[in-house]
C-alpha cells in the first residue's frame, strides 16, 4: 500500500479530473459506494474459486454481535451493482451509466504495479437495452482516457468467452482436453481443472504455454448468438479506430463475465492497465431471481496507469507555485500578514508565507526555494508607512507600494 506524497498529488488530480472529462462527456454519474461490503457479494459475483475470493480478500473478524463477514472491496463492479439494486436505479433512464474512482484491496503478493491497495476508475453501463454497441463504447471510454493522458502505444485484446449456452460447452471440450495432458501441466493448472477450467487458458508457465497450442478454441464452440454479437463488437471498434488484437485465450480473474472480454496493455508495464468485459447474470446472481440484466464495464488500474506514463516520460503536472510570498519582521506585521493574506486569497492570488519567527533572510530563501514570483516584505517602517515592498524574485529589483493597491498592483502584474 502506498502513500500518496504532496508532490504526486498534482498528477493524481489530473488523472482523476481525466477520467471527469471523459465520464461526463459519455455521460456517466459519479457514484461512491464503500469501501466495505459484505463478503458474500464477492464470493457470490467473483466466484468462489477466483484468486481474489479464495487468497485475495481482506476480511473483517465478524463482530461479537453476529452478523455477516465484511471484506475491503477487491474490485468495483459488484458493488456497484448492489448499490444498483437498493437503490432501484432501474427505475431512472436507463442504462444506468455510473463511473467511479476509488482504491480497492487485494492481498496480493507485491511487486511492480502489483499493490494490495490500488486505484480503479471503474465506468458501468447497467440495464436498459442489450445491445453491444455498449461494449464497444466501454472499451472506447478506456481508450479515450489513456488518450487523454497522453499515454502511446496502446492496444487491447478481446475475446468472447461464450454464454450460458455454449460456455459449458466448451468448459467440457477444454476439460477433456487437458484430463489427458495432466502429466503436462503445472500443479496449480491441475487444481484449475476441477475448480475452474478457463482459467487455465491464463497460464504463462512454459509447459502450460506449449499444451496451450493445441487446446480445443472458444471461437469454434461459440453459439451462433455470441458469434454474431462478438462480430458487431469488432465492427464498432473498427468504426471508432479502437485498436484491438483477437485473444483467443484472454479470460479474466472474475467469474462474472460473459460474452465480450477484454483487457487494455500499454507496452511498459507489461501487466494490463485496464480490464473489463460484459456481465449480463451479475444482478441474477444477486438477487437469485432470473432476470438478467444486461451489463459492461471496465476498471482502470491508476498505479499501473502512472508507471505507463512515467516510462514513457510522459509530461507530469507540476505543484504549483505561489505568486507571492510574504515576508514579515516584527509583531505588528505579522499581524498585518494575516489580513493581507485574506485580502489575497479573496482575489485568488496564490499566497505563501512563513508564520514563524525566522530572519529576513531565511524568509527570503524560503521563498526563493517555493519558487514565488514576487516577495512582499513588510516591517516596522512599512507598518508606519503603510506600505510594503514588492521584490521580483528573479530580479531582485525591489520597489515600494502603498499598502492600498497592493492587490490591484499584484493583479496588474500577473
Ligand atoms: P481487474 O482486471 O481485476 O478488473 O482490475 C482492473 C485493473 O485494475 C487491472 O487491469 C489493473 O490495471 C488494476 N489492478 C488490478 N489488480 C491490481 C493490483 N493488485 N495492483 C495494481 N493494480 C491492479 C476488475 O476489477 C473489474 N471490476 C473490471 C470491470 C468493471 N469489469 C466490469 N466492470
Amino acid at each position: 500500500m502506498s502513500d500518496i506524497l504532496p508532490q504526486d498529488q498534482p498528477l493524481w488530480r489530473k488523472i482523476q479530473e481525466e477520467v471527469r472529462n471523459v465520464a461526463e462527456f459519455y455521460n456517466f454519474s459519479r457514484i461512491d459506494t464503500p469501501f466495505l461490503e459484505f463478503s458474500d457479494i464477492f464470493e457470490k459475483t467473483a466466484g468462489a474459486s477466483t484468486d481474489i475470493v479464495e487468497k485475495q480478500m481482506f476480511l473483517i473478524e465478524r463482530r461479537k454481535d453476529g452478523g455477516r463477514k465484511l471484506a475491503l472491496r477487491p474490485e468495483g463492479t459488484a458493488g456497484v451493482v448492489r448499490a444498483y439494486l437498493e437503490h432501484n436505479l432501474a427505475r431512472s433512464a436507463q442504462p444506468a451509466k455510473l463511473y467511479y474512482f476509488g482504491p480497492m484491496f487485494r492481498y496480493e503478493q507485491p511487486q511492480a504495479g502489483r499493490y494490495r491497495q490500488f486505484f480503479q476508475a471503474g465506468f458501468e453501463t447497467i440495464g436498459g437495452v442489450d445491445d453491444t454497441i455498449y461494449d464497444a463504447q466501454t472499451m472506447l471510454i478506456v481508450f479515450r482516457v489513456l488518450e487523454a493522458l497522453k499515454l502511446k502505444n496502446i492496444s487491447s485484446q478481446i475475446n468472447s468467452i461464450g454464454c450460458r449456452v455454449c460456455r459449458p460447452q466448451y468448459e467440457r471440450r477444454l476439460r477433456a482436453y487437458y484430463q489427458s495432458r495432466k502429466k503436462n501441466i503445472c500443479k496449480d493448472c491441475e487444481r484449475k481443472l476441477d475448480v475452474n477450467i478457463l482459467r487455465i487458458l491464463d497460464c504463462k508457465k512454459d509447459q502450460c504455454e506449449v499444451t496451450k497450442l493445441d487446446a480445443p478454441s472458444m471461437m469454434d464452440s461459440l453459439c451462433a448468438d455470441c458469434r454474431e454479437r462478438l462480430r458487431e463488437v469488432l465492427e464498432y471498434l473498427d468504426e471508432l479506430k479502437v485498436p484491438y488484437t483477437m485473444n483467443q485465450c484472454l479470460v479474466r480473474g472474475l467469474d462474472y463475465y460473459n460474452r465480450t472480454v477484454f483487457e487494455f496493455v500499454a507496452e511498459s508495464p507489461s501487466s494490463a492497465i485496464a480490464g473489463g468485459g460484459r456481465y449480463d447474470y451479475l444482478v441474477e446472481t444477486l438477487t437469485g431471481k432470473k432476470t438478467a440484466v444486461p451489463a459492461v464495464g471496465a476498471s482502470i488500474g491508476i498505479e499501473r496507469v502512472i508507471e505507463a506514463m512515467r516510462a514513457q516520460g510522459v509530461k507530469e503536472p507540476s505543484v504549483k507555485k505561489p505568486d507571492i510570498f510574504l515576508v514579515h519582521v516584527g509583531d505588528l506585521a505579522k499581524k498585518k500578514l494575516l489580513t493581507l493574506r485574506e485580502m489575497f486569497s479573496r482575489a485568488n492570488v496564490r499566497i505563501s508565507e512563513s508564520l514563524g519567527r525566522e530572519s529576513l533572510r531565511a524568509q527570503l530563501k524560503l521563498a526563493d526555494k517555493e519558487g514565488a514570483r514576487y516577495a512582499l516584505l513588510l516591517g516596522q517602517k512599512e507598518m508606519f508607512e503603510e506600505s510594503v515592498i514588492l521584490r521580483d524574485m528573479e530580479t531582485g529589483e525591489q520597489e515600494t507600494i502603498p499598502m492600498a493597491k497592493i492587490v490591484d498592483e499584484i493583479k496588474r502584474r500577473m
